[in-house]
């Protein structure tokens, strides 16, 4: 089945066919469509030996996404007997918002190669806003924005935030610092630093252009939580010098540095706690669970659980992700708000839905695969929380948010984003 064909329903059982709302106070809707031929297409189209078959239908899927105008991607195309790769360049790029100067915002997005950045950075371009990506590249990537870069409205730098920038703009969303487990501990000190003088540069930034300023913090501000679900007043549970302190702390204190500035100096500041996310882009080696799962489980190997499966996490999809945040960032909210999705499922149970959605999309798509994988269990690592789940009510109340994906939606397409990939040979 192509993906292009797949209607993507929510969780009240209406079809998704755009994401932002008009209500939150201000346009900021996009066709998911204009989105999904953004990463939901093929990186690779083979060599031409290929192209009377796979390549074909891989482009001929592009082309339904960008409603025939192939010219908005560059090709890279991969020549598997020299294992070499040529880059086109791209003859146009995707149509975006034309906003009137007043209503055209120049936004800083710091880690904005990584993978939420990414998806953040795609939605303000469709929107018409001119963008700068600000990232050091330790665990993003280009190619993550690539197809944007040439465009009149957008700018990529390479620097580190922990060194001072200067730049003139109207937002931040200050995203850069490392997220998953393996990445955040290679270097301790560094997501420290990157943490707390990575907000402290962006923060001075915000306070000379009266730039609006949104951090991204995390759930993991709860640590392992007492209080369940967590609302937003709840203080947390967090061990201070155990091997996830470096980023729990870190984004504690960031927030602290946060509240300093806007008490202080009236720097205009939002904070959104981010719980456990996950869509295409995601690294899929860097540990977390959703990409961990769904890459075991194509490969045909084992799905690993740690502990005795019986922990329990929400999964959040990307999508509705970027709609709470930028719904923050036009809102007047200056208080914490969680944004993550509160269906909530054991890891043993989880595991089994990934493999159930696995074996569905192969089916659909005619592959057999080998064997029928299994779920293995191993230790628990240090400080693993037990239970976290969002308390959303402040969400829905002050941001009219509420998430729309569904998880069996919202895997079906990491799924295929996945599959694509394995296909093309890049993972
Ligand atoms: N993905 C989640 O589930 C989740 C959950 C909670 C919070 N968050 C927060 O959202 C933000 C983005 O997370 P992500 O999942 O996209 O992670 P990611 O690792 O994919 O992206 C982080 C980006 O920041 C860049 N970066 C790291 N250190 C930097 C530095 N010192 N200077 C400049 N750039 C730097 C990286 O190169 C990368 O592009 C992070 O602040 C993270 O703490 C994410």
């Amino acid at each position: 089945m192509s993906p292009s064909t797949i209607r993507i329903l929510d969780n009240k059982g209406e079809e998704i066919k755009t994401v932002g709302f008009k209500r939150f106070g201000f346009d900021c809707e996009v066709p998911v469509d204009d989105l999904r031929a953004l990463y939901l297409r093929p990186h690779y189209s083979s060599n031409s030996e290929d192209e009377s078959g796979k390549a074909k239908v891989a482009n001929s899927d592009h082309a339904a996404f960008t409603k025939g105008t192939d010219a908005y991607q560059s090709q890279a195309i991969y020549d598997p007997t020299n294992k070499s790769i040529s880059y086109t360049t791209l003859t146009r790029f995707p149509p975006v918002k034309l906003l009137p100067p007043s209503e055209r915002k120049r936004i800083l997005v710091t880690g904005g190669a990584g993978f939420v950045g990414s998806h953040l950075v795609d939605r303000l371009m469709l929107l018409g806003h001119e963008v700068t990506v600000l990232d050091n590249f330790f665990t993003g990537s280009k190619t993550t924005v690539s197809h944007w870069v040439g465009h009149p409205n957008f700018e990529m730098v390479r620097h580190d935030v922990v060194e001072p920038f200067m730049i003139e703009c109207d937002q931040i969303y200050h995203l850069a610092c490392p997220a998953s487990p393996p990445h955040y501990q290679y270097n301790a000190v560094k997501t420290i630093k990157t943490s707390f003088m990575g907000t402290l540069n962006m923060l001075g930034l915000a306070k000379r252009t009266k730039a609006r300023f949104l951090i991204s913090s995390t759930s993991e501000v709860y640590g392992d939580p007492e209080v369940h679900p967590q609302p937003e007043d709840y203080w947390g549970h967090v061990n201070p010098i155990g091997p996830r302190a470096c980023y729990d702390e870190g984004k504690r204190v960031a927030e602290t540095l946060t509240y300093g500035f806007h008490r202080q100096d009236g720097v205009d500041v939002r904070v959104v706690r981010i719980f456990n996310t996950y869509g295409p882009r995601m690294n899929p080696y860097d540990g977390r669970v959703v990409s961990n799962f769904i890459v075991q489980a194509l490969k045909g190997e084992d799905l690993t659980v740690y502990g005795d499966g019986k922990q329990t996490r929400s999964f959040q999809y990307v999508h509705d992700l970027i709609d709470g945040m930028i719904a923050l960032m036009n809102s007047d909210e200056t208080r914490p708000v969680n944004i993550g999705n509160g269906d909530e499922f054991s890891i043993g149970e989880f595991a089994e839905l990934v493999r159930e959605i696995v074996e569905k999309v192969q089916d659909e798509d005619g592959v057999k695969p080998a064997r029928r994988c299994e779920v293995i269990y191993k230790d628990l690592p240090t400080d693993d929380p037990k239970q976290r789940r969002p308390d959303n009510t402040r969400a829905r109340q002050t941001l009219d948010w509420a998430p729309r994906w569904t998880v069996r939606m919202g895997l079906e397409e990491m799924v295929r984003y996945y599959k694509a990939k394995m296909e093309e040979g890049s993972l």
